[in-house]
């Protein structure tokens, strides 16, 4: 029996690697959320949109298609036939994406799509507002967080492996800042869902995380077997 895994939590708490490991344990498909955002943003930067501008907004959102493809097992962002995987995680993206993401007509469009993309179930989504707005009936949500230097040097060593220079410092200071505007904006903040599960990463390896939530994602299947 496939369900849905709705996986929020803050910037770079470990989500992504969560919802890719329940993804590949379980045979189901992963679901970048912030990917999309950062998709959006890169298109706005690229063609100097000026996002606080609603009309530049509709208008641009109109030219902006973004699909996924696995490449070498690798899930790749792709932005009007390109890919974008690299250059989505850059800093200058980073810097604008959380503004960006407070946008309602870009949020709108965004989880348009992503719902329509957990119409097949057996879905892994990360991001900031899966279980409370994307899909609020999934059957698991969890709630990651870390301790934010911990997240620090984890981001840093994660781009550092993919060649991307940064600061710990510009790093820190990114995630802070991006958590306050997830969490504060109008549309759709980061916050908790009252179903959701906490796990706190901080003093977790990648894989006890996993076992942790593949235990909670077999009790969820076993119960919709039963349910039936
Ligand atoms: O998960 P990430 O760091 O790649 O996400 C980038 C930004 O996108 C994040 O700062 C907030 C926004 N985002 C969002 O508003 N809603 C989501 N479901 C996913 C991401």
């Amino acid at each position: 029996m496939s369900i849905i895994i709705a996986i929020d939590g803050h910037s770079s708490c470990g989500k992504s690697t969560l919802a890719k490991g329940l993804a590949k344990a379980l045979h189901y498909a992963y679901l970048d959320t912030g990917a999309m955002y950062r998709a959006v943003t890169l298109y706005f930067i690229d063609h100097h949109i000026d996002y606080n501008d609603p009309l530049a907004v509709e208008e641009a959102l109109k030219q902006i298609a973004i699909h996924f493809e696995r490449i070498d097992g690798k899930n790749h962002t792709f932005l009007n036939g390109q890919d974008v995987e690299h250059e989505i995680r850059e800093m200058r993206v980073s810097e604008h994406v959380s503004p960006v993401s407070t946008i309602s007509a870009v949020r709108r469009a965004m989880v348009a799509q992503q719902k329509a993309m957990g119409r097949r179930r057996g879905i892994v989504a990360d991001g900031r507002d899966i279980g409370t707005v994307v899909f609020p009936d999934a059957e698991l949500k969890i709630f990651l967080t870390a301790d934010v230097d911990v997240r620090t040097s984890r981001r840093h060593l994660e781009l550092a492996a993919k060649g991307i220079d940064a600061e710990w410092d510009d790093i820190r200071r990114n995630l802070i800042e991006r958590d306050h505007i997830d969490s504060s904006r109008a549309d759709s903040p980061l916050r908790r869902s009252d179903d959701a599960i906490v796990i706190d990463n901080t003093l977790l390896s990648e894989e006890q995380q996993l076992e942790q939530a593949l235990k909670l994602a077999t009790e969820r299947m076993e119960l919709q077997v039963s349910r039936q």
